[in-house]
């Protein structure tokens, strides 16, 4: 093991981070506009099964690579590989790619919520009615140097935080402020489920229509499982590449499943009941966070307070999930191609500012230019969420179940300490090796039509 590799100084510390990359905007703004333009239950059902049948036994597949391999998801794959099959590094390459689409329109989304504490703090967000917050989301969304603005200010600040660093950067920002926003997202659930006509929106949330369940929804549906736990594109390698010898692998992946799903149901409870009570379009999409939540609010007392602290934390929230996405590739450029961390951070800064601009101006200025009948926000999203991480999920379950897993098992069950987590191993090794990848391929090649 090389010496001088930066790494997670404790279990809880990467347990926290691990948990940081999961818990994000994926939680708080995706899942729930996800399910609102989907239909509802029958979503969160395919989401869910997602979620545990492929979600997790991959989770645990790209910790252990990069445990075993301790280097960047790149290099991870050229040295766990057999030397003739040089192919697998594709992998890495695909999740670099996937990390710089991600980051395009994450940082515009998490620019909003930036924008969103200010807003609150003016009340010029407190309104429970829907047309009012709309015009205020769609005012700020098409005026271009706003969106571009707010942008910047999380990559730098963003950035500022990567270039020191694992182990004092990541791991001290994560570690502290989780718990908070999760007690904020129940006092949330409680305001919203005492809304008079609560009722349908739990109703939407949790009665399924399975005439709703379209090959097109299940793709989003497992899309989503991907993006939400940070999975098929390396960034848990890398993670997993800073995890200790002794660490519990599958004991920490189903903590951060487990904690991911309940970030993201309770931020179902909190909005839906509240879209249904207010009267709110439950397939508004992108906006539907941005208009709820502050109705939810501004409908109890103190609500201003409340709104502000909640946007504060979810950009905190957001800082976790980018600072992950951002690792994956100043780890390659660092440690690969031999920059220094720093100058390896603002690179990557840089290549997703540029990439960041069409994404920002995709809501006004560049609403008309699209590809494939999307703009370039609903690109990136589409390409990365739907194509990349299932694609980058299929090739680690095979690279996992045939050839790691193949390469010395009786070693690899012996890395994975006491008896219960040996059995849990070997049927992580089952699932990847023939159960997920071919489910991953049905869907994936039925919900772009292909059958
Ligand atoms: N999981 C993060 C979220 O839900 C987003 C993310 C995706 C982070 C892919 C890293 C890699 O907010």
């Amino acid at each position: 093991m090389s010496q001088g590799r930066d790494g997670f100084t404790t279990a809880f510390g990467a347990l926290m981070a691990t948990l940081g990359s999961a818990v994000g905007l994926g939680n708080i703004w995706k899942f729930p506009s996800l399910t609102g333009t989907n239909g509802g239950a029958g979503f969160l059902l395919v989401y869910l099964a997602a979620t545990i049948l492929v979600g997790l036994p991959v989770m645990i597949s790209e910790i252990m690579l990069g445990r075993t391999a301790r280097a960047d998801a790149i290099t991870s794959f050229e040295k766990l590989a057999p030397r003739n099959q040089w192919w697998w590094k594709v992998i890495g390459w695909m999740g670099f790619a996937a990390a710089l689409l991600i980051m395009a329109f994450y940082s515009e989304v998490a620019g909003w919520v930036y924008a969103y504490i200010f807003k609150s703090l003016t009340g010029e967000i407190a309104t429970t009615d829907p047309k009012a917050a709309e015009a205020v989301f769609g005012q700020m969304v098409s005026n271009p140097w706003s969106s571009l603005i707010w942008q910047w200010i999380v990559l730098g600040l963003t950035g500022f935080i990567i270039a020191f660093g694992v182990s004092k950067g990541i791991e001290a920002v994560t570690r502290r402020l989780m718990p908070l926003l999760f007690i904020l997202l129940l006092v949330l659930c409680v305001r919203s489920l005492t809304l008079s006509g609560a009722g349908d929106g739990l109703a939407f949330l949790f009665s399924p229509d399975f005439a709703k369940i379209t090959p097109a929804v299940m793709l989003t549906a497992l899309g989503l499982a991907f993006f939400k736990l940070s999975l098929g594109m390396g960034t848990m390698l890398t993670y997993g590449s800073y995890f200790r010898e002794n660490q519990n692998i599958a004991g920490t992946a189903t903590r951060v499943m487990l904690a991911d799903l309940s970030v993201s149901l309770l931020a179902g409870i909190a909005i839906f009941p509240a879209v249904f009570a207010f009267g709110f379009e439950p397939a508004a999409g992108p906006s539907l966070v941005f208009m709820t939540i502050p109705a939810v609010f501004t409908s109890m007392p103190g609500g201003i307070v409340f709104m502000t602290l909640f946007f504060i934390l979810t950009a905190i929230a957001s800082v976790g999930a980018i600072l992950s996405l951002l690792e994956v590739v100043v780890a390659i450029l660092s440690e690969r191609f031999g920059l220094p961390r720093k100058t390896a951070a603002i690179s990557t800064i840089a290549m997703i500012a540029v990439l960041g601009v069409p994404a920002a101006l995709s809501q006004g200025t560049m609403a008309d230019f699209k590809l494939f009948g999307l703009n370039m926000f609903d690109l990136f999203d589409f390409l990365s969420s739907n194509i990349l991480l299932p694609v980058g999920g299929i090739l680690i379950c095979l690279f996992v179940g045939w050839v790691y897993g193949l390469a010395a098992p009786e070693k690899r069950l012996a890395e994975a300490g006491t008896p219960v987590q040996r059995v849990v191993i070997r049927s992580v090794f089952f699932l990847v090796r023939f159960v997920a990848p071919v489910a991953i391929a049905i869907v994936l090649l039925n919900g772009l039509g292909a059958f």
